[in-house]
């Protein structure tokens, strides 16, 4: 299986200097001049941005950074004052979310958004919703309707089970601990076979004991080659799984590198690290080494 792998860290990345806004080699993310006021507060300024493809990027910074404004203009669920995105060449600007979903960029909500009135498996169909079935041939066409249903069940059972979710699959969503539901949006998110996926916060408020699942999942996607683009305030799961830090602070892009090197800059210091604890916990998976100081090139 996947988590027998020994992944690697993805290295050589950008162009350049590794400073906010460097162009990377192969984006599968550019986004130019994405500026979001709220009133008189300007809750993202960024001038241009390129996520690496098929690495882990983490997106940090302090609380009311925009991160999470930056996911919602990114994936089209709020609209930018100004700035336009393309995905893998493709424009997304002012394309609605179930758009770009579907063009291949999803992402998860960092307070969760599995709705606890419907089973596990209703949730799973309705990350599939919107992609296939709702065309006026197979709505009239009742069983090319149900088999694309049965697909899709097909499709969602072995995301269930890949997440150990599939036990659950008749419970309400609402009967799932925390973790559990983090692990249900990863995977309904996965229905639509993303290229880009985006996490917003997802070790949050998951019990230590889930930890290690999600940070497998996280790079079992980039082991399948996807993209993954994770807000994240555990600098200790940061330094371990992502190939490249974003760091964001009001508003504004303030530091991009490795993250061996990027947490030692002073503006990220300063904007951020400053008020966390930074202490190395050791290994948190055991699939990826710790890289040490010396250890770098
Ligand atoms: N819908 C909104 N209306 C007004 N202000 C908002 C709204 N969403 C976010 N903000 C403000 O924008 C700033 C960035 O918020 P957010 O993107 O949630 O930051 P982060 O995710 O980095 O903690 C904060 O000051 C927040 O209060
Ligand atoms: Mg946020």
């Amino acid at each position: 299986m996947l988590s027998n792998e020994q992944p690697l860290k993805s290295t050589d990345l950008h162009i350049g200097a590794a400073a906010p806004g460097c162009k990377k080699k192969d984006p599968i993310l550019v986004a130019d001049h994405i500026k979001k006021t709220f009133g008189g507060l300007t809750a993202v300024d960024v001038e241009h941005l390129e996520i690496p493809k098929n690495a882990i990027t983490a997106l940090i910074g302090p609380n009311g950074a925009g991160k999470t404004t930056l996911f919602n203009l990114l994936t089209g669920f709020d609209t930018p004052d100004t700035g336009t995105w393309q995905l893998m060449g493709s424009s997304l600007s002012g394309v609605p979310s179930f758009k770009v979903a579907k063009m291949g960029q999803v992402r998860t909500f960092q307070l969760t958004k599995a709705l606890g009135l419907l089973t596990v498996m209703e949730n799973m169909k309705l990350g599939a919703k919107d992609q296939k079935g709702e065309s006026l041939l197979s709505a009239l066409i009742p069983s090319l309707w149900r088999k694309q249903d049965k697909e899709i069940e097909v499709k969602a059972m072995e995301l269930l089970t890949r997440f150990k979710l599939d036990a659950k699959k008749d419970d309400f969503a609402a009967s799932l601990s925390g973790g559990q539901r983090k692990l249900l949006e990863m995977a309904r998110a996965l229905m639509t076979d993303p290229v880009l996926v985006m996490l917003d916060e997802p070790m949050a408020g998951v019990n230590p004991a889930l930890t290690q699942s999600l940070l497998d999942h996280v790079l079992n996607l980039k082991a399948e080659g996807m993209t993954v683009l994770f807000v994240e305030h555990d600098m200790h799961m940061v330094r371990h799984i992502a190939d490249w830090v974003v760091v964001m602070a009001e508003g504004k892009i303030v530091a991009e590198g490795p993250p061996e090197t990027v947490m030692k800059e002073k503006a990220v210091i300063d904007a951020y690290l400053g008020s966390h604890q930074e202490t190395d916990l050791g290994e948190v998976t055991g699939r990826i080494k710790i890289v040490s100081e010396g250890d770098q090139k």
